[in-house]
Parts: C-alpha cells; sequence; structure tokens
C-alpha cells in the first residue's frame, strides 16, 4: 500500500512528465520570465485577463521536477480566479497541494519560482492599469512581503 509521502512523490514526478498548462499563449495580455540563477532554471507565465479574471494561463521553461510540479499546479490553481485572489495567493497554497510543507531551504527556491513569475506578472499587469501612484506603492509593498 503507497504512504502519503509515496503518493505525493508519485505526484510530482507525473506533473514533471506531463506538466499542466504547459505552452504559450500568442495574444497574452500579460507575460513574465524569471529565472533561478544558481541552477539556471527559468519559467516564464503568459495570462490572458478578460473581465478582470484569468482566463487562460499557460507556463513554458524548464526546471527539475519540483520546480515543474510546482508551476503545474501553480497555473491550475490560478486558472479562471480573479485577480484579486490572484492576489491573495500564498506558498502554502502550492507547497500544501503537493506535500512540500515542510521542505528544505535550498529546495525552496524550486517550489516558489513559479509563484514569483505569477507575482510579477501579475503586478505588471495591475501597475499598466492603475490610475493612480497610490496603488503602485501599495503593489510594491506587497510585492517586497512576498516570501
Ligand atoms: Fe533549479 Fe529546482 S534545481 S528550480
Amino acid at each position: 500500500m503507497s504512504s502519503g509521502a509515496d503518493i505525493y512523490h508519485e505526484m510530482i514526478v507525473d506533473y514533471s512528465r506531463n506538466p499542466l498548462n504547459y505552452g504559450e499563449i500568442e495574444n497574452h495580455d500579460v507575460t513574465f520570465h524569471d529565472s533561478n540563477p544558481l541552477c539556471g532554471d527559468s519559467i516564464d507565465i503568459d495570462m490572458k485577463i478578460d473581465d478582470n479574471k484569468v482566463a487562460d494561463i499557460k507556463f513554458h521553461g524548464k526546471g527539475c521536477a519540483i520546480c515543474m510540479a510546482c508551476t503545474s499546479v501553480l497555473t491550475e490553481i490560478t486558472k479562471g480566479k480573479s485577480l484579486d485572489d490572484v492576489r491573495k495567493i500564498e506558498k502554502n497554497d502550492i507547497l500544501g497541494e503537493l506535500g512540500l510543507e515542510h521542505l528544505q531551504a535550498v529546495r525552496i527556491k524550486c517550489a516558489l519560482l513559479s509563484l514569483k513569475v505569477l507575482k510579477s506578472a501579475l503586478y505588471t499587469y495591475l501597475g499598466s492599469h492603475l490610475e493612480n501612484s497610490e496603488g503602485i506603492d501599495t503593489l510594491k509593498t506587497e510585492a517586497e512581503n512576498l516570501y
């Protein structure tokens, strides 16, 4: 019989081989790229925004199994959400789905690269659609307090 840890391990391997939402959105409303300089892995996230909701989201790039699994889960959680709800997504929403709450510090960057890219894409989009500078300051503070 499989233990909980085995099931999570199988999920991570499966997502890394068959990532969800992998690809590009040609007519995206926002895209963002970032990488993990320690290992060279890199992720791009494209989003189509419609009526303040994430109508579509896709990612491409390369990463270790944990990075690819977390990006799959994150894009799945994000799809269809309002931009306000995307702002509220936290690291434990991803880590909890894959049983990674107690991940070692060195692997946390693998798990959270996609969250960093998603939030950067969101703030880029919101920043370019804001009408006052007060809103930009709020976004900057949020971005600085991500982790
Ligand atoms: Fe590079 Fe995990 S080893 S993101």
